[in-house]
């Protein structure tokens, strides 16, 4: 599973980039909005950090718009991966764009269907937001296991990447049904990191080689 960060943040993507663990990172409108930066600064600084696919949103909602706005953002770097919505101009985007060999990320996913058309429209990634579906009382998960359902029946090569990840159950819970790529904030994928036994442990090891008086360089 590929692991991308949800995040404008310049150097909370730094420091998850020197873990060796990152393989890209998505932005979006709320995202640029809530780092106070200017939104082609942000994905031209993160493009040249992390080699991997960087999603740069489109704003516009008509195609001829998103062209436009698409043309400026491909040209940032090789690893900007397009960013457009799951809407009629949105995939008529995606086909023009994917056709071209931009790499594009549809988003605002929230049905098996609209992930069926991203993928016929030659998105490479798709992001169903499982938070979100939560939130409304369904489970997003569920949405995951369609998609890999269909997918898979179709050898679509589009990329299912679960977005809107809250927790490390998500995480989880997306990786057991095949998730190829999850997007999640800073602070969810350090929490993958942790265990209380690890802790404990790891405190019980360094008490007893300090006892030893021993050093191994
Ligand atoms: O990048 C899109 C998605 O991950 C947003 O997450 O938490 O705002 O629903 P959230």
């Amino acid at each position: 599973m590929k692991f991308f960060a949800d995040t404008a943040e310049i150097d909370d993507i730094r420091k998850l980039a020197e873990s060796g663990l990152l393989d890209g990172v998505t932005t979006n409108p709320s995202l640029v909005k809530k780092s106070g930066k200017d939104f082609l600064d942000v994905v031209r600084e993160v493009a040249s950090i992390v080699p991997g696919p960087v999603s740069a949103e489109v704003v516009a909602q008509d195609y001829d718009g998103m062209m436009r706005e698409a043309e400026v953002l491909r040209k940032i770097a090789k690893n900007v991966a397009v960013k457009v919505p799951l809407t009629p101009d949105g995939l008529r985007t995606c086909k023009a764009l994917s056709g071209d060999g931009t790499m594009v990320n549809v988003t605002l996913c929230f049905s098996a269907n609209q992930a069926l058309l991203a993928a016929k429209a030659g998105a490479a990634f798709i992001s169903p937001f499982l938070g979100r579906l939560d939130d409304i009382g369904q489970p997003g998960i569920e949405l995951i296991a369609d998609i890999r359902i269909i997918y898979d029946n179709y050898d679509f090569p589009t990329e299912i990447l679960a977005a809107s990840i809250r927790h490390p159950i998500h995480v989880l819970e997306a990786a057991k049904l095949g998730a190829d790529v999850m997007t999640a904030p800073p602070s969810v994928i350090w929490q993958l990191f942790k265990h209380p036994l690890t802790d404990s442990g790891l405190a019980a090891f360094t008490k007893d080689w300090e006892s030893t008086g021993q050093r191994i360089a």
